[in-house]
C-alpha cells in the first residue's frame, strides 16, 4: 500500500485575466480549481495508473472538507482520504494566468498545527506503517510544523518496517536526507542548493552529487532536470534518461508525477529499471495537461515504451 502526506494541502484556483493590473481592479474570466499539494498530486497521478493509496495529512475548516471529499469522490477511486482536522482553513492558491501565459502565484501559509496535532498526525501515519507499506512524504508544511519533520517521520516509519520517499527543498530536504530515506526527489536546483553550488543541469556534476546521497544511505536518489530529462543514482550504479518528447501545457507537478510513477512499480516489486521507466512516462504524459490535473493512464503507457534508460558512469 502507498500513503502520501500532504501537510499543507491547498485548493489551487486557476483564473484567467487578460492582462494583469496591479492597484487596480482585475476582472477575473474563467476560474478552475483543483485540489492540490504535493503528497495529493502523487495519489492523483496514482489513480490514474489503477494504484490504490491512501492520503494523509492536514485538513482545516471549510476548504479542508472540500479537499477530503473531492478526494473521496475522486473520478477514478483508488483514493482513500485520512486527514486530521485542525483549526483555521485549509490554504486556497490564486494562479492568475494572463493571456501571454504569463503567471502570477498568491499563496496562503496555511493553518497552523500544533506539537500535539503533529503527533496525532504522526500515530495516524504509524497506523498504516508495516513492511509492505511506501510512504511519500512531500512538500511543505504549514506554520507551526518543525523544519526536522521529515526526517523524524522517516526514521519512525522506516524503524516500523516501512518503506519512506522523501520530495521537498531547503531544510526539509536536508534533514530528510540525514535520517536516509529509501528514495529522494530533488530537481537539479535543490540537489545543488543542498550541496551549495551553482545550479547545472550537467549530469557529469549531478551523478557526483548523487552518489554522495546513496554514499550517506539513501537507497534511490531521482535527479529530475525539467525538460533536460533526468538522472538516477542507486548505490554506485547511475542512468540517465533524456525527457520524452511531449508537447508541455504544464510542468508544474511533473515531479509529483515521476514520484507516482516510482512509487507505483515499488509498490508492485518491479524491477528497479522498469520502475524509473515509470517515472520518466508519467511525468512526461503529465507535462500534457493543465495544471497538476493526471493524465489518462494510456498516455503514460504510450510513452513508456519511448523511455531511453541508459547506465551513466
Ligand atoms: N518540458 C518537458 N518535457 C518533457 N518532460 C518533462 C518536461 N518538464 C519536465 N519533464 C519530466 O518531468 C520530470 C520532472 O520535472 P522537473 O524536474 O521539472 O520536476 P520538479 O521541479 O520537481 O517539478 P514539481 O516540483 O513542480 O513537480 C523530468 O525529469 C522529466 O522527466
Ligand atoms: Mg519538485
Amino acid at each position: 500500500m502507498i500513503v502520501t502526506l500532504t501537510m499543507n494541502p491547498a485548493i489551487d484556483k486557476t483564473a484567467r485575466v487578460e492582462a494583469l493590473c496591479p492597484h487596480a481592479l482585475n476582472r477575473l474570466g474563467r476560474v478552475e480549481q483543483d485540489v492540490g499539494g504535493k503528497g495529493i498530486n502523487v495519489s492523483k497521478m496514482l489513480a490514474a495508473l489503477d494504484q490504490d493509496s491512501i492520503a494523509c495529512g492536514f485538513a482545516a475548516g471549510q476548504a479542508g472538507r472540500t479537499v477530503v471529499e473531492t478526494l473521496h469522490s475522486w473520478p477514478q477511486g483508488h483514493i482513500t482520504p485520512d486527514f486530521v482536522c485542525i483549526p483555521g482553513e485549509t490554504r486556497t492558491n490564486l494562479k492568475l494566468v494572463e493571456a501571454d501565459g504569463a503567471l502570477t502565484e498568491l499563496n496562503e501559509p496555511g493553518p497552523a498545527a500544533t506539537a500535539e496535532q503533529v503527533e496525532t498526525l504522526t500515530g495516524r501515519l504509524l497506523a498504516h506503517a508495516g513492511p509492505e507499506t511506501l510512504f511519500v512524504l512531500a512538500g511543505s508544511i504549514g506554520p507551526g510544523v518543525p523544519p526536522d519533520i521529515y526526517g523524524t517521520l522517516t526514521g519512525r516509519l522506516r524503524a516500523a518496517g516501512a518503506k519512506v520517499m522523501a520530495d521537498a527543498d531547503g531544510p526539509l530536504f536536508a534533514r530528510a536526507v540525514q535520517a536516509a530515506p529509501d528514495v529522494v526527489k530533488p530537481n537539479c536546483f535543490e540537489l545543488c542548493q543542498y550541496f551549495g553550488v551553482e545550479t547545472t543541469d550537467d549530469p557529469a556534476l549531478l551523478v557526483p552529487m548523487g552518489r554522495a546521497l546513496t554514499r550517506r544511505g539513501v537507497g534511490l536518489v531521482c535527479i529530475s532536470m525539467g525538460a533536460g530529462g533526468a538522472c538516477f543514482v542507486a548505490g554506485e550504479t547511475a542512468w540517465f534518461a533524456p525527457a520524452l518528447p511531449v508537447t508541455p501545457r504544464s510542468t508544474v507537478g511533473a515531479g509529483d508525477a515521476m514520484l507516482a510513477g516510482v512509487a507505483c512499480g515499488m509498490d508492485r516489486h518491479l524491477p528497479l529499471e522498469d520502475c524509473l521507466r515509470l517515472g520518466m512516462a508519467a511525468s512526461a504524459a503529465a507535462c500534457t495537461t493543465p495544471g497538476t490535473r493526471p493524465p489518462e493512464r494510456a498516455a503514460v503507457m504510450e510513452l513508456l515504451n519511448q523511455v531511453k534508460l541508459t547506465n551513466y558512469r
